[in-house]
């Protein structure tokens, strides 16, 4: 009975887990990490009580209800009839429950489910959490959801409780109606005293299993209402979805072409408009904007993070739609500025998914960003084993390994959406002319806050609320004075200025 329960649970663990993987980035814009976690683990484990203890007794019972039957009709054809009088009524009693314990055990579901996004939000925000003084407003937060999960239990338990003594009280009506029918056949002298008393005790025993059979049919409704929430899961649909007929996508040169994109991540709210746009294969493309213009959105649509709502987008003149995801994704190396590191050791994270590559070509990755250094600085080298998403070290050395892990995988179109954010000006003039030297051949698209960056660019590329305004190189776009230029005075002057070409305080 275990084996085949807990088979189940874990059976349907792996499906949950491998149908997230390939969840498509809106998902997880939509649904909260706790709330995921809470239906894989709190959900599922709602099951394993059912089906490894519930099924082989469920079938017991009924083997058994199915025996006393037989032997009540036998006994008394007339008596058997009269004692199941009542199976109806409970029947009724068992469909109206249900409507109510069915809403109660869902309410207890979605209630550790938001007790477990609240934990789990508090957790991972604990430093700004703490920065801000916020603990006791949210510990009263956490106190009513925590209260809310007490409350939908309890009341979820008394409903399930409720069903007991009504089907006591069935019981006892069918045994008295057995004795006062069957009593006065008795008296009449049609039924010898014996056979009732026989078939009192016989009708004792019809209802153990139907006591148990409540008992599991509560336990059943509880299993329900998580595996409704299981499957809502597993039914997910997945956006981005490769086409039936789609191609790998060849080595490519990296040209891009946006032709007429819309994009919108929610239904009704376009945040890219009507974008064309075409990048040479090896070309530097700058994207630059105020925040919230769409920069990182135009890049996250070249790795087919989300499909395009309307118009298309080609590299090499390949429809991104029509190739396989892993091809396309194999020849796109993503830095971005919130780099994820895994618990991993270094070495693990910079082949993280090249794990073909050789201690060689990964060594040769670090030091082409400039990384070696400071890794074997640290006690274990590339060795050491990374806390939780790299916690171990600074935020810049994050964004170094990154970028050797986007190096090693030799992309032929790069994507930096501001992934130089937190490296010092030292450190990044090192990653500058590594790069100069790998982007050879490749196409690279970079939002970047540095100048020295969209200095060196072929194209900037000027956006504001999802439009493309303004396009040229440095020179052309400053000497136009138009956006760039007010951008670039307004946001750059001040970090850079002897490149800039006002005073300090901005004023032109
Ligand atoms: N995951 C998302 N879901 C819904 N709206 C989003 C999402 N990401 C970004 N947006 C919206 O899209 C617009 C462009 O965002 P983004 O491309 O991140 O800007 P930028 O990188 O230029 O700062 C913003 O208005 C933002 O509110
Ligand atoms: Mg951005």
């Amino acid at each position: 009975m275990a084996n085949i329960g807990y088979g189940v649970v874990r059976t349907l663990r792996r499906q949950m887990f491998n149908h997230l993987q390939q969840l498509s980035l809106a998902f997880y814009d939509r649904n909260e990490v706790g709330r995921i976690m809470s239906r894989i683990l709190n959900d599922v484990g709602s099951l394993e009580n059912l089906l490894s203890n519930g099924l082989l007794l469920v079938f017991a019972d009924l083997i058994t209800l199915v025996g006393i039957v037989i032997i009540l009709m036998t006994m008394n054809l007339e008596l058997a009839l009269i004692t199941m009088t009542v199976i109806p009524i409970l029947a009724v009693v068992m469909i109206i429950w249900q409507k109510y314990s069915r809403t109660a055990f869902l309410k207890v579901r979605t209630a550790i489910s938001i007790v477990n996004a609240n934990l789990q939000e508090n957790i991972s925000g604990a430093r700004v959490i703490q920065s801000l003084s916020r603990e006791d407003v949210n510990f009263r937060r956490f106190d009513s959801m925590n209260e809310a999960n007490f409350d939908a239990n309890v009341s979820a338990t008394r409903l399930a409780g409720g069903l007991q003594p009504i089907v006591e009280l069935l019981m006892g009506a069918a045994v008295a109606i057995v004795i006062i029918y069957g009593g006065s056949q008795a008296i009449a002298g049609k039924l010898l005293l014996g056979s009732l008393v026989g078939f009192v005790l016989y009708t004792q025993r019809f209802f153990d299993p139907i006591r148990d059979l409540s008992v599991w049919y509560t336990e059943l409704q509880r299993a329900m209402a998580g595996g409704q929430r299981i499957f809502e899961v597993i039914d997910a649909k997945i956006e981005v979805i490769d086409a039936p007929d789609a191609v790998e996508l060849p080595t490519i040169k990296g040209e891009i072409n946006y032709d007429h994109v819309s994009f919108q991540y929610v239904e009704g709210r376009e945040v890219i408009h009507d974008v064309n746009l075409h990048f040479n294969p090896g070309e530097t493309i700058a994207f630059v904007g105020t925040t919230g213009a769409g920069k990182s959105t135009m890049v996250a649509l070249v790795d087919r993070f989300y499909d395009v709502t309307t118009g298309s987008l080609t590299i090499d003149g390949y429809d991104i739609k029509k190739v396989t995801q892993e091809s396309l994704r194999k020849q796109i190396g993503v830095v971005l500025q919130e780099p994820f590191l895994f618990s991993d050791t270094i070495r693990e994270n910079i082949i993280y998914g090249r794990e073909f590559a050789t201690e060689e070509k990964m060594i040769e990755a670090a030091k082409a960003v400039g990384a070696h250094d400071f890794i074997m600085r640290l006690d274990k080298g590339y060795d050491t084993v990374l806390q939780e998403r790299g916690s171990n070290l600074s935020q810049g050395q994050r964004q170094l390994i990154s970028f050797a892990r986007a190096v090693l995988s030799d992309p032929r179109i790069l994507i930096l959406d501001e992934a130089t954010a937190n490296i010092d000006t030292q450190t990044e003039v090192i990653i500058q002319q590594a790069l100069k030297r790998l982007l050879q051949g490749r196409t690279s698209l970079v939002i970047a806050h540095r100048l020295s960056t969209i200095h060196d660019a072929n194209l900037v590329v000027v956006m504001e609320n999802g439009k493309i305004v303004e396009m040229g190189n440095h020179k052309e776009l400053i000497e136009k004075k138009g956006i760039y230029y007010h951008l670039y005075t307004m946001s750059y002057a001040y970090n850079d200025d002897k490149a800039a070409p006002t005073d300090k305080h901005g004023t032109t």
